[in-house]
């Protein structure tokens, strides 16, 4: 886990050039991990991202006695130990600043038959664990967390948990996610609604190792008593690391960047239609399929961008963008209307706080709402004032500041940007290569 404290410089580039690839996807990586663990048979992930989130999951893993080989670089072999080949930890498992391990992990031990002990860095132990203790607690677990449904979350050895009818109180992949790897471990069937469609990699993973599930729109259904069979997983590239070279291309002009092997599941991919609707020029070429999700590269181009009221309907389908659609908003033509996006306010860090205020320091006028934003755009002429910023500890916002600064006049130093390396490492190296600028601070 990151505990060095790491600012960044970032001012003007040059106009974005390349063709490049980004990291592998975060979402799939843990649950590659996560399912691979607990099938029979080995599993070789490919693809795999080096990030300290889907690192921290590994680790927990091999506490819990499943064998994890790195061979290479992005490539993990996991010796599965079975549905009920996991074994106690006699330490704490830490998750770091990742809530996708810990919402996934507190679903997929609940069912054990040992106690196991779940804890994370400062801004994961403020993040609300209620949403997947409450459906947890209803299919037999025991959970003890800390007051307000806070982390580190005490996981108690079960004797048995029974499926559950379940309507999501809210958009997300994590809770449907536990619930789902919960059930894996239930008597009778589990089955979970969403009123918004939220990412399935979790359900397309289950189908691929084999576990019998039952799809119709807005509703997910498994049984337990079967078994995973390892299979063999290749991960595209993260859209929401690829998210901020397609904002910064949009935004320097002259910039022409081609972005390789990027997934594009449509409950990923709000941003491109978002960036559409403002005039981004951004194409998928060669789309295809790899491992069963949509793959295509993404070619962007300068473009002058206004600003759009963001449908509420694509929120979930963007919701790790939004740091990035700020960006891009702060430097459309008039206002950017964002609501509907509550969610944003329990992230690594408040969001929409932390993008305010952000964006203020640099001369825009932000507009907060409770449940999102209107962004006064500056315009394709505008310019960003320079100055020292907050990211807050968010890997996503400081990410987007460094791309709002290359419309600064200048440059912008950006506290705290160590967690970067929970979902992008290789990001300042990468960016510096496209034509970024960007710098560690002295
Ligand atoms: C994720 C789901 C989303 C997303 C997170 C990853 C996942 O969280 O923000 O980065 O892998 O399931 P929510 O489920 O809380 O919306």
């Amino acid at each position: 886990m990151s505990v060095v404290r790491l600012d960044w410089i970032a001012s003007p580039g040059t106009p974005l050039h390349g063709d490049v690839t980004v990291t592998g996807d975060k979402s799939i990586s843990h649950r590659a991990l996560l399912l691979a663990a607990i099938a029979d048979g080995t599993t070789c992930v490919t693809g795999f991202l080096e990030g300290e989130d889907t690192r921290a999951t590994a680790a927990i893993l091999r506490q819990l006695g499943v064998r994890i080989d790195a061979p290479a670089e992005g490539e993990r072999v996991i010796h599965g130990v079975g549905l009920h080949g996991l074994r106690a930890s006699a330490t704490p498992l830490d998750c770091g600043n990742a809530g996708t391990g810990m919402r996934l992990l507190a679903g997929l031990l609940a069912g054990q038959g040992f106690d196991s002990t779940l804890i994370g860095d400062a801004s994961l132990s403020r993040r609300p664990m209620r949403r997947v203790i409450d459906p947890l607690t209803a299919m037999g677990a025991s959970i003890h967390a800390q007051p307000g449904a806070l982390p580190p979350l005490s996981i108690r050895a079960c004797d048995g948990l029974h499926g559950i009818d379940y309507e999501l109180p809210v958009a997300s992949a994590q809770v449907k996610s536990a619930v789902l790897l919960a059930g894996l471990y239930a008597q009778g069937t589990t089955r979970v609604r969403e009123a918004q469609p939220t990412r399935d990699y979790t359900e397309s993973m289950l189908a691929a190792f084999g576990w019998p599930i039952h799809c119709r729109a807005g509703v997910a259904e498994i049984e337990g008593g079967h078994r995973l069979r390892a299979t063999d997983i290749a991960v595209p590239g993260d859209f929401s690391s690829a998210a901020f070279l397609l904002v910064a291309a949009s935004i320097v002009s002259g910039s022409d960047l081609l972005i390789h092997d990027v997934g594009v599941n449509p409950r990923r991919t709000g941003l491109l239609a978002a960036l559409r609707a403002m005039g981004a020029d951004i194409v998928e070429e060669n789309p295809r399929r790899c491992g069963g999700e949509a793959v295509a590269d993404l070619r962007v181009r300068a473009a002058r961008l206004h600003g759009v009221e963001v449908p509420v309907e694509i929120v979930a389908d963007m919701i790790d963008e939004f740091p990035a659609l700020f960006v891009a908003a702060a430097l459309a033509e008039g206002p950017t209307t964002v609501r509907g996006a509550a969610e944003l306010r329990v992230k690594e860090s408040d969001r929409i706080a932390s993008m305010a205020q952000a964006l203020r320091a640099l001369g825009v006028r932000v507009d907060e709402t409770p449940d999102g934003a209107v962004i006064h755009g500056l315009g394709g002429a505008g310019c960003l004032r320079g100055g020292t910023m907050d990211s807050c500890g968010d890997h996503r916002v400081a990410m987007a500041l460094a791309v709002a600064a290359q419309r600064a006049d200048a440059p912008v130093r950006i506290a705290d940007c160590a967690n970067v390396a929970t979902s992008f490492p290789g990001f300042v190296v990468l960016a510096n290569t496209l034509g970024i600028g960007l710098s560690a601070g002295e």
